[in-house]
């Protein structure tokens, strides 16, 4: 679009305040801000001025709305087979190398509150590797193990992709062969003020942030993953975040059970820790399986007990999928992807109308993200997997209290103590915590099952100790 046709496209869409502020620019902040605009959906930000940003998107929720069935951890007598089948072609698929990874890292990290992306956090407890280095050690030796390098597809944005890159290049990309990295930025939104205008940033920026993971859906095509996915043969993406070390980035038994069931979308769950636990909820809500967010979910539901005394909705969402590619490809075909919009009341720092930079201390304006998990009801036979929360999922989200950084350190000791006593060591306790700090490099092992097949240099850990296993 040249610079005549976005200024019409402004008015069209109530953007007139815009039109004056490239007025009052000089001819490299006209371009900038210009080029901002360019690499926007107008039309579309203009019809969801209307429905999300001047008003709340009306929900309605679901008529019916019951938990949804998962395949459990550890099979039972009718599924043993199964499993020991789709581990099998988890197992094939790692080894023909249609397997990626996909690790989604774009995100702003705003409650932890660390200046810089967030996978350059240092996590593990001994090394301080930085949560990159986590995920690249575990790609590395399943890509060893299988005798396959992995590709990876990392998404950043453009808050944060510079950095990351370089973080990268410094750290010689963590012994991953750069051939074999695909990083590549999401889109951008916008944020609003109440009133339906968009907010600058500086006089000649304006207020971005990203799009949310289910951009992630959209970039994954914009940016030519998907067609490096199929010069490749990649067929189904390992999806993660950059906040859970503890994630098994590859998991032969999920990614079988997926391939087999003919699942384009498939999801890893664990048992909520209280009704109101802070993550969403999967369920079959009018005949779909889909998450509804804690917020969105009525407590009423929440509260719901069965007989036993177990909480009835207690499928928690811990955003780990498998997707196949074809899916991905189907979502984007015609160039839109019809995932929904989620309205956020947001304190966004900005200029105001006479040039003033405002800090707001309460929320000033809206900001518009697409989930990836509402993807799930647009996919055929997806599944829902149960996994552990101790062996699986431990987010660095705050930097203080729960799922910070201390919180973090600890389970992934007491992770690793428990697979080491599985192995048959002998870990000293105190008070109920691992008396010893513990890290396993996923190099030496990506499992306690693969940490029993190695010769461990020890058959004891002392009191207080430091182990690092490499
Ligand atoms: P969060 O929902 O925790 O958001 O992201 P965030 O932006 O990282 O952190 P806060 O809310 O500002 O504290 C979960 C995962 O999704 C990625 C994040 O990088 C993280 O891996 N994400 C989130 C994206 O890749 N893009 C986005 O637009 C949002």
């Amino acid at each position: 679009m040249n610079e005549a046709a976005i200024r019409s496209k402004l008015v069209q869409v109530g953007q007139d305040r815009l039109v004056r502020q490239l007025d009052s620019l000089d001819d490299a902040g006209r371009r900038r801000l210009l080029a901002q605009l360019a690499a926007l959906d107008l039309d579309l930000i203009g019809r969801l001025i209307e429905s999300h940003v001047k008003r709340k998107p009306h929900m309605d929720l679901p008529h019916d709305i019951r938990p949804a069935d998962s395949y459990p951890r550890t099979p039972d007598n009718t599924r043993r087979e199964l499993y020991q089948r789709a581990v099998e072609r988890g197992r094939r698929l790692l080894r023909e190398g249609k397997v990626g990874a996909f690790l989604v890292a774009g995100g702003q990290g705003s409650r932890l509150g660390y200046e810089g992306p967030k996978g350059e956090y240092p996590v593990t407890p001994i090394r301080r590797k930085p949560l990159f280095q986590v995920f690249a050690e575990q790609l590395r030796a399943f890509g060893r193990d299988y005798g396959r390098p992995i590709p990876w597809y990392i998404m950043t944005s453009d808050a944060n992709d510079a950095r990351t890159r370089a973080f990268f290049q410094k750290h010689g990309h963590f012994g991953y062969d750069p051939a074999d990295i695909f990083m590549f930025q999401q889109g951008m939104m916008p944020a609003f003020s109440f009133e339906g205008h968009m907010l600058l940033s500086e006089p000649d920026s304006l207020a971005l942030s990203p799009d949310g993971h289910g951009g992630s859906l959209r970039a994954l095509d914009r940016s030519g993953a998907l067609a490096d996915m199929r010069r490749r043969g990649v067929e189904h993406l390992s999806y993660f975040q950059v906040d859970n070390p503890l994630v098994h980035c590859i998991d032969e038994l999920f990614l079988g059970l997926h391939d087999l069931t003919g699942s384009e979308m498939s999801s890893k769950t664990i048992a909520k820790s209280g009704p109101l636990e802070k993550v969403g909820n999967f369920v079959v809500a009018d005949g779909k399986l889909q998450v509804i967010e804690y917020s969105d979910l009525p407590e009423t539901l929440a509260m719901q007990t069965n007989a036993d005394g177990s909480l009835r909705f207690n499928a928690g969402s811990i955003a780990i999928h498998a997707l196949r590619v074809s899916f991905i490809e189907r979502l984007n075909r015609g160039g839109q992807l019809q995932l929904p919009w989620h309205r956020a009341e947001k304190k966004v720092p900005c200029i105001d109308e006479s040039g003033n930079r405002v800090y707001p201390d309460k929320p000033n304006g809206v900001k518009l993200e697409q989930f990836v998990f509402d993807a799930i009801p647009l996919a055929q036979n997806p599944i829902v997997y149960t996994t552990d929360r101790a062996e699986e999922f431990s987010p660095v989200k705050n930097a203080e209290g729960v799922d910070s950084p201390a919180t973090c350190r600890r389970d992934q000791i007491r992770r690793h103590a428990r697979w080491l006593a599985e192995a048959g060591v002998t870990v000293p306790m105190k008070d109920g915590e691992p008396d010893a700090v513990i890290e396993i490099s996923p190099l030496y092992a990506t499992s306690a099952e693969q940490l029993r097949t190695r010769r461990l240099p020890m058959k004891t850990v002392a009191a207080g100790e430091s182990v690092y296993l490499e």
